[in-house]
């Protein structure tokens, strides 16, 4: 097991093409990793993040903090919170304190308090032990000061990280509740709190399901089932790093039900191991099944109570070497979850935030009529690398084996520099998208790969939602019941959409296409 709170270095030279997307968050000049203190306040959304202010590699761990009114356009302000030489600033998360429990604020003027793992520092008090710390911000989180009292909660661990804070308001009470992880040993420990700053121990869930890695950046939330307020779950999100499901950095997640204490998982959620020990990672439910989508946390008061989640768009395993600079990471693109029975389970639904004003800055291409193809390839989109694609595609099964999309780059001369392939596999139920031959894909062993996940047709269809864009694809299938995202690095030039079916024909029943360049 690696110990990921000491990411390895890569190299910091800046490497064209720049890659630098248009849809996604990325900062100027510098590295980032996860999202941290994801809040809104006063009608506008914060993302902070692990940000390493002096450099495009790990290292210097610090929240990073950007803005946005709509989730897609973002504005870089300053470094929020800085490591200094007590202490590296990791993940947390941020609470407004309507009450003025902590005394930060006033009633009227609520502070926002952020709660975040103090990895301290050879030479600190607490040197070897990460615990959690207090900040908070009186000018709506322009600025932000270090509490006195830090840190708020130890356990004389090392790996005892990434609170994230919520109200709880039930049975059991209202009160501030936090989880957090014991990384190395694959539990999220649950405390509560009445003031964020004298914290009481609740209760502990894990090791279950996938655990063949540090568990990192947990969640806990509720939703309706099906949108019906007197069916709610909770949803228990645990990132894991190595051991997902595609390899390396991932998400799982649990549902079941939280009583203020306890967190208990739906037997249906737990994967029971094997004879030998081991867990199928293909029964677990996985956020996303792709190679690049890490530490996923959710906005703890987004309006109308909409959960929406953002995503880290990497994988430790070769997130200091991905060919960008000179900002290295990008974040996914919000997504707003629901849970929905599927299969008889309820299980999470996700959708890209895409707010009209994306389609309104991009052209349109909506297809004139069906188009079946046999045993061949058929393109149906043509339009440069320059430009993002949000792409929604229905596919009528025929008799084809396999049927699907390619996303072809191509030169000048009109020769093919590459591709990334999205296939279904009729048999085995399965889309997977190939991105070994798509682009620049050699910087890193294990950067070239295949990520599948299990897929049902309705009624013969697959809907497909894709966001392209210039250095990620982002797969929702059948309106969100599974996604796939992985980082690709085309050469530039032309791109063309091919409609692809093989062993038999495929009907392509609706696609429209929004270029956004
Ligand atoms: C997850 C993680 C967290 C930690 C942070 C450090 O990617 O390892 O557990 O707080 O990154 O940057």
């Amino acid at each position: 097991m690696t110990d990921t709170t000491t990411h390895p270095a890569g190299p910091a030279e800046d490497t064209a093409p720049n890659f630098r997307p248009i849809l996604h968050y990325t900062a100027k000049n510098t590295w980032l990793n996860d999202p941290n203190g994801l809040v809104w306040h006063q009608g506008v959304y914060h993302l902070f993040y692990q940000n390493n202010p002096f450099d495009n590699v790990w290292g210097n761990m610090s929240w990073g903090h950007a803005t946005s009114t709509d989730l897609l356009h973002w504005t870089e302000h300053p470094v929020a919170i800085a490591c200094d030489e007590e202490e590296d600033v990791f993940s947390g998360s941020i609470v407004v304190d309507h009450g003025n429990t902590s005394g930060f604020g006033t009633e009227e003027d609520p502070a926002l308090v952020a709660i975040y793992t103090s990895a301290f520092k050879e030479g600190s008090a607490h040197q070897g032990t990460q615990a959690q710390s207090l900040a908070f911000s009186t000018d709506a989180g322009m600025t932000w000061n270090k509490y006195a009292g830090n840190p708020v909660l130890g356990r004389g661990s090392a790996h005892f990280r990434d609170p994230k804070v919520f109200r709880y308001e039930g049975p059991a009470g209202s009160c501030w509740v936090m989880v957090a992880v014991e990384a190395q040993h694959q539990q999220v420990v649950l405390y509560r709190s009445a003031n964020l700053k004298d914290w009481e121990y609740l209760s502990t869930f894990g090791p279950a399901n996938a655990t063949g890695g540090e568990w990192e950046c947990p969640d806990l939330f509720p939703l309706p089932v099906d949108g019906d307020p007197d069916s709610v779950k909770w949803v228990l999100v645990v990132n894991i790093n190595p051991g997902a499901v595609a390899g390396g950095s991932g998400g799982q997640y649990f549902v079941g039900d939280f009583d203020g204490v306890q967190f208990t998982a739906d037997f249906d959620s737990l994967v029971p191991a094997d004879a030998d020990g081991t867990t199928d990672l293909r029964h677990c439910l996985w956020l996303d099944w792709g190679r690049d989508y890490y530490a996923a946390v959710s906005f703890s008061n987004a309006p109308e109570n909409r959960r929406i989640v953002i995503g880290w768009m990497s994988n430790w395993d070769y997130a200091n070497q991905t060919p960008t600079g000179p900002w290295r990471s990008a974040m996914s693109l919000a997504r707003e979850l629901s849970l929905a029975m599927v299969g008889g389970w309820p299980q999470l639904i996700q959708k890209p935030v895409l707010p009209d004003l994306a389609e309104s800055r991009g052209r349109v291409f909506e297809l004139a009529s069906a188009v079946t193809v046999e045993d061949s390839s058929h393109p149906v989109h043509s339009s440069s690398s320059g430009e993002a694609l949000i792409i929604r595609a229905e596919f009528l099964a025929g008799t084809a084996r396999r049927f699907g999309l390619d996303f072809r780059e191509t030169g000048p001369a009109g020769e093919v520099t590459g591709q990334t392939t999205l296939r279904y596999d009729v048999a085995g139920g399965e889309l997977a998208v190939d991105r070994t031959a798509s682009g620049k894909a050699g910087f890193h062993p294990l950067f070239p790969s295949v990520e599948s996940c299990p897929v049902t047709l309705r009624d013969g269809v697959l809907a497909l939602e894709i966001v392209l864009d210039h250095c990620s694809v982002e797969v929702f299938a059948q309106h969100g019941e599974s996604t796939i995202t992985d980082l690709v690095f085309p050469a530039p030039g032309g791109r063309t959409v091919c409609l692809v079916a093989d062993g038999g024909d495929v009907t392509l029943s609706q696609l429209s296409v929004v270029a956004i360049g």
